[in-house]
């Protein structure tokens, strides 16, 4: 069995107030998600894309930043693995999200999109019009979503498995909330000198416990815990 379906069922027997959380990304050998902000770039190999394949399948719902949607327009299902795709839930306190994005048009289960500030009531409609699903959540001290009031609400919704796949902004909030069990961080052998995944200084170090590495390709994997 491999590490991680060992922790999910560890997860699985815990009294659940709240989804447990897998941060989970690719970066540079100098710790880059991307060159530049804004621009997609694919770092992983052929192998680590279908473990991500294959972790999306192990979860009942994944996020990614508002930032990322603009950049890439993921679609972010389970195609090169047999599963289920997890429900997206797209952070964007602005409702910047196009209602053609493919995580709401081209999407089987369109995005639940978790937003602070219930105004632009003509793009609300648009985007409840394309199917998105809106939830109005408190906004954080910097203006985003605050994250335990999303894991509450996602709690309520019967999600119990997060996977939060990017950006360098939503990878850096999730740290910095405490809220992350798990770190997947695939590192592709390329130097970028690019976006930083931790974008800003963390309130205090974070340490992986039971920490394990493997080698897919010519990519390496580091998994581990965190409190
Ligand atoms: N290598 C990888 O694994 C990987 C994965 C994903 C993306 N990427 C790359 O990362 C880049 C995008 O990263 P990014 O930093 O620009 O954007 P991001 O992290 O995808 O999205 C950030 C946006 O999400 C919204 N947001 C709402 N609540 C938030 C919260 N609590 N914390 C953080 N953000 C919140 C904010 O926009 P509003 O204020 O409008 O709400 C914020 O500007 C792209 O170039 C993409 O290609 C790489």
């Amino acid at each position: 069995m491999h590490i991680f379906e060992e922790w999910i069922s560890q997860a699985d027997q815990r009294p659940a107030k709240r989804p447990w959380v897998s941060l989970c990304y690719a970066q540079s050998l100098d710790g880059c998600v991307t060159l530049q902000r804004g621009r997609p770039l694919v770092l992983s190999g052929a192998e680590t894309r279908r473990l991500t394949h294959w972790l999306r399948s192990k979860h009942d719902a994944i996020v990614v930043g508002s930032g990322t949607v603009l950049a890439d327009n993921p679609q972010l299902t389970v195609r090169l693995v047999e599963g289920q795709s997890p429900q997206p839930i797209i952070l964007d306190s602005r409702l910047r999200t196009p209602p053609n994005a493919r995580l709401i048009s081209g999407h089987p289960r369109p995005a639940w999109i978790a937003t602070a500030e219930p105004t632009a009531p003509v793009h609300r409609a648009a985007l409840e019009a394309a199917g998105a699903t809106l939830l109005f959540l408190p906004p954080d001290k910097n203006g985003g979503v605050a994250l335990t009031s999303l894991l509450d609400c996602l709690a309520q919704r019967g999600v119990s498995r997060l996977m939060v796949e990017g950006g360098a902004q939503v990878i850096t909030s999730f740290l910095a909330s405490g809220l992350v069990d798990v770190l997947c961080v695939t590192i592709a052998p390329v130097l970028l000198g690019g976006l930083h995944a931790v974008e800003q200084a963390l309130p205090h170090p974070l340490r992986l416990r039971e920490v394990y590495v493997e080698t897919l390709g010519g990519d390496v994997v580091v998994w581990g815990k965190l409190d």
